[in-house]
Order: structure tokens, then sequence, then C-alpha cells
């Protein structure tokens, strides 16, 4: 059994990919290697894109590796073939809400950071200047860690008893 989530922000060349690199190595910290991670954008623009300069030197300078990300554009089909989508904002949780099916779980990142007040958003780096980078790798630092918890007791396998 598998446990796949999908992180979404607009382009999927800042937040959604340092989300991905980030929340890998944080289940890889704690082995869980049945929880399978991916990314995209809502919008298309980037598509076949690398990371964008900024997002992977904040990666860098942290010690995770932003190298091989290409940035696609999510599609409905794919809730089908996801247990959770996470948005980065409430403008990308709009945009998969209307897509969605029923049953789908999508929600915010940083809902699962315990420190966040509810409805949180990872703010747009994309126009602004390197610290906004800085700023969301350690909003999603901050939220990595519940996920993994989430995902561990979807699994069965709570996190400290394996
Ligand atoms: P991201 O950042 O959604 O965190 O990947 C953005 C990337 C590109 C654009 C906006 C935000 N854009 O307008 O092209």
């Amino acid at each position: 059994m598998a446990f796949r989530i999908c992180l979404v922000c607009l382009g999927n060349i800042c937040r959604s990919p340092m989300a991905e690199v980030v929340l890998r190595s944080t289940l890889d910290r704690h082995g869980l290697t049945e929880v399978v991670v991916d990314s995209a954008g809502t919008g298309g623009w980037h598509v076949g894109e690398p990371m964008d300069t900024r997002a992977a030197a904040a990666l860098a300078a942290a010690g995770y590796d932003g190298s091989r990300h290409r940035a696609r554009q999510f599609d409905s089909g794919w809730f089908a073939e996801r247990d959770l989508v996470l948005a980065m904002d409430r403008e990308n949780l709009r945009a998969l809400r209307r897509i969605a099916p029923p049953d789908a779980d999508v929600r915010l990142l940083r809902s699962f950071d315990p420190d966040a007040p509810e409805g949180a958003e990872v703010p747009d780096p994309y126009y602004g200047g390197e610290e906004g980078f800085a700023t969301v790798l350690a909003m999603v630092e901050a939220a990595a860690e519940g996920v993994a918890v989430h995902a561990a007791r979807a699994l069965g396998r709570p996190l400290g008893r394996r």
C-alpha cells in the first residue's frame, strides 16, 4: 500500500517543488518509503522548466537538492491517483476544489503546521526578493512533520513505533 501526496502552487517552479523536496526528505528521515510525493502548478506557463534558481538556491543553502525538478500542470485526473492534495495558498485551493471530485482530500499545506493560524498560506515569492524564498522554506519545513504524521497514520504506521 502507498499513500500519495501532490503539492500544488501556481507555477510549479517555486513553492510546491520546494515543498516536495522538503517533504520527501522528512518522509525519508522517518523511513516512510511508501509515501509518494509529487508536485504541480494550477497554471501551465512554466511546464518543463526547472525550479526557479532562487528556490533551488534556498534549498541548496539548507542542504536540499532541487536540481531534478521539471514543472508540470495539475490535471483533474490526478485526484483519482492521489490520497491528499495540498495547496500552497487559498487561490490554489479554490482552483483545485473547482475541479475536484467530491471525495477528494484537498487542503492547505500549512493546515498541518500546529503553530500556523487557520487559513495560513505559503505566500507567492515569485515577484519578491530572496528573503521570500527563505520564508517559504521555513513554512514548508514547519508543515512537513505534520504531513508525515498524517501519512504514517493513514498507513497504520504511527511515527516512533516502527
Ligand atoms: P509558484 O510561483 O506558484 O510558487 O511556482 C510562481 C511562479 C510563476 C508565476 C507565479 C508564481 N508566474 O506568474 O509566472
